[in-house]
């Protein structure tokens, strides 16, 4: 089927070889899909229209593999890339997996631990840079804590700022063109996890030593697990030119970290994120961070692939038509919702300013009854979500 919601690079869609290559492995089952050889997730992904294909450093070489096996992973890898054009935007590295990070990697109470996370940081920044990417994402899947009273959080948080500022450090020193983006997440794996959400990252980055060389990676999941809104955290780190990328899925609240396909659950949240991006003009990539549903074969995949992207494109064909239609106008008026861009001191602060505005008599009685139109504007959005408008 070709309509208009074809995925095209121009659209700046990427994917994990974690996402397409996930094996369906939960908490309860093993893996029902053979593993996914990258070189065939490149070429399937740039089929299907995707810009990018991004990777933790254990997804491309295996941990333990020797410098000549490395070299011929990354040839093949990097012919597939070229054969294709698609791009490595982000890249990441696996402090979760390996059993030596169970009490925590930049964070752990050994400083054995810490050294050896950060060197593997600094050798996967290294395979990164050499494939091109401008990101680098950071999340603390480890980092966090299950027996409170063995770890002092204000000393984490030293910690986890120390191993940050290296890897600044590094970067600078080797002037790769790259900036880290802390991706929060409030628990799982761990009981807890340190930066829960974009707001505790937010906070944490004005205290690092290279401010400027880190933002954040919101994820659709993490935030909502946290019952929060996902766009507007993203709207808060754009707000704090703090967007440097984007983990897209779907997730209900109050469940585990499902990672679903894009829109899948939470279409409307879905909506006004997409919304939020595009009006905004944000020129980062749309990264979806999901898995194929358990119950998929490794065809089936594909489709899910394909559906995140889709979704993507017609929610932006939805915020294109939530500008254009005339009853939503009425009643974004009738909500004043212009009228928040208006400064509420008319004058520079002044105590000339600030007198007029104590004396100016309010019509407390006309401001507290009138109405603002929500119910109208709330059920127009709906209509045009369901497909009626
Ligand atoms: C998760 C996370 C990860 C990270 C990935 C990139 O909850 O498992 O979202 O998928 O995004 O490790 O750093
Ligand atoms: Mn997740
Ligand atoms: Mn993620």
């Amino acid at each position: 089927m070709t309509d208009a919601y074809e995925p095209r690079p121009e659209h700046r869609f990427t994917f994990g070889l974690w996402t397409v290559g996930n094996r369906g492995r939960d908490s309860f089952g093993h893996e029902v899909r053979p593993p996914l050889d990258p070189v065939e997730a490149v070429h399937r992904l740039a089929d299907l229209g995707a810009y990018g294909v991004n990777f933790h450093d254990d997804d491309l070489v295996p941990p333990g593999s020797s410098p000549q096996e490395r070299e011929a992973i990354l040839k093949r890898f990097r012919r597939a890339l070229d054969d294709t054009g698609l791009r490595v935007p982000m890249a990441t590295t696996n402090l979760f997996s390996q059993p030596v990070f169970k009490e925590g990697a930049f964070t752990a109470n050994d400083p054995e631990v810490r050294r050896y996370a950060v060197a593997k940081t600094l050798d996967a920044i290294d395979l990164g840079a050499e494939l091109g990417a401008t990101v680098y994402v950071m999340w603390g899947g480890r980092e966090g804590v299950e027996c409170d009273a063995a770890k002092d959080v204000r000393t984490a948080l030293d910690r986890y700022a120390e191993a940050i500022d290296i890897c600044c450090a590094y970067v600078r020193d080797r002037h790769y063109d790259l900036r880290f983006a802390l991706e929060p997440k409030p628990n799982e794996p761990r009981g807890d996890m340190f930066l829960p959400t974009v707001g505790h990252a937010l906070a944490f980055i004005g205290k690092l030593q290279w401010p400027d060389m880190v933002g954040v990676n919101p994820e659709f999941a993490h935030e909502t697990m946290s019952g929060l809104s996902f766009h507007h955290a993203v709207a808060q780190a754009l707000w704090a030119g703090k967007l440097f990328h984007i983990d897209l899925n779907g997730q209900r609240p109050g469940k585990f970290d499902q990672d679903f396909r894009f829109g899948s659950e939470g279409v409307r949240d879905a909506f006004y994120l997409v919304k939020l991006l595009e009006d905004s003009g944000w020129e980062g990539m749309r990264h979806f961070d999901a898995h194929a549903y358990r119950t998929e074969s490794a065809e089936g995949v594909w489709q899910f692939a394909r559906g995140c992207m889709r979704t993507y494109l017609i929610l932006a064909d939805k915020a294109r038509r939530f500008a254009e239609d005339p009853d939503i106008a009425e009643a974004l008026a009738e909500a004043k919702a212009a009228e928040l861009a208006v400064p509420t001191l008319p004058a520079a602060i002044s105590s000339g300013a600030l007198g007029e505005l104590r004396a100016h008599r309010f019509d407390l009685e006309a401001l507290s009854t009138r109405g603002y139109g929500h119910e109208r504007l709330d059920q127009l959005v709906n209509e045009l979500l369901l497909g009626v408008r």
